[in-house]
């Protein structure tokens, strides 16, 4: 199957979209120097990055809804490897928040020797690629997926945006970072919110309350980020993000890949990343059957 070279870039071994990211953009990430009170959420794209952009700002500035309900998410809490970071990097706020779908290897040389500590979401794969399914539908500046079958074997063999998820999952859970990574799924958010934003809170020393925790939760629901203008993507034209074929928040739940495999897409999906994680040390947190 062919990728579109009018579309991607390549960039060791992974495609990226041209109209997100550039040579310079990856080469401005590659010199980007960390500083150790940045905080990083790294994702495979469609485990919760945009979830990430409105959570983050919360919970570092005390539930402070300012940022969220002023500034995009895409300029909030920038792309690390996209164009935006470099017009918009000297406006951040300390603490600096960011996101990024680089793998482990990718990550530029000041990330390691500095202490930013990074939050890695993972999502259930199924999920993944059923939301990534119908992203590819109203992104304009994707491929189209073609039906779902083929963007299955598409997905299977790494050929879309950043590359095969097995493949950045063991590059993160393999990265040995100690107490500067901690691990969460898109699961757990769905499933406990203020939990799993005690436990970020925890993990980033910022000491919320219990009401600030309610606060941060009814912020960042579904439903509040679906009527934020600052973070569904309304601001976006059309040309690049076409909501009437699909929203940006789309259905905002676990399991909805239900709705989707045939028992035969199932057993291919679940047989190949099961073979692609034999002998990893770590499980996954979820069944893949
Ligand atoms: P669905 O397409 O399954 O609805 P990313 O931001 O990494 O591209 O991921 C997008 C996915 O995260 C979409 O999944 C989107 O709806 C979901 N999402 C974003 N914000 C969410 C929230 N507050 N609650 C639940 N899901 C959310």
């Amino acid at each position: 199957m062919s990728i579109s070279e009018e579309m991607y870039l390549h960039y060791h071994g992974l495609i990226v979209p041209k109209e997100t990211h550039s040579y310079e953009s990856l080469e401005f990430a590659q010199g980007f120097k960390f500083e150790d009170d940045d905080v990083l959420a790294v994702t495979y794209p469609k485990s919760g990055t945009i979830w990430m952009q409105e959570i983050l700002p919360l919970v570092l500035n005390g539930g402070d809804l300012t940022p969220i309900h002023t500034i995009p998410n895409w300029e909030r809490v920038p792309w690390l490897e996209e164009k935006q970071l470099a017009r918009v990097v000297d406006k951040l706020a300390s603490p600096r928040a960011l996101v990024s779908h680089f793998p482990y290897n990718l990550m530029p040389p000041s990330f390691c020797t500095s202490k930013a500590k990074v939050i890695y979401v993972m999502r259930n794969p199924k999920d993944i690629m059923v939301s990534s399914y119908y992203f590819h539908q109203m992104a304009g500046f994707l491929e189209d997926p073609g039906t779902f079958d083929e963007f299955m074997d598409k997905f299977l063999e790494g050929k879309v945006m950043f590359g095969k998820w097995t493949d950045h999952m063991k590059s993160w859970r393999n990265s040995e970072l100690g107490d500067r990574i901690m691990y969460i799924t898109y699961e757990e958010m769905a499933q406990d919110l203020p939990a799993a934003l005690r436990r970020i809170s925890d993990f980033l020393g910022c000491n919320l309350t219990e009401e600030v925790i309610q606060k941060v939760a009814e912020h960042c629901s579904f439903k509040s980020m679906q009527n934020n203008n600052m973070s569904n993507f309304s601001l976006i034209p059309k040309v690049y993000m076409d909501h009437d074929k699909s929203p940006f928040l789309r259905k905002g739940n676990a399991g909805d890949w239900k709705n989707h495999f045939s028992s035969e897409q199932l057993t291919r999906f679940t047989s190949v990343i099961s073979k692609e994680l034999e002998g990893e040390s770590f499980s996954l947190p979820w069944s893949l059957d």
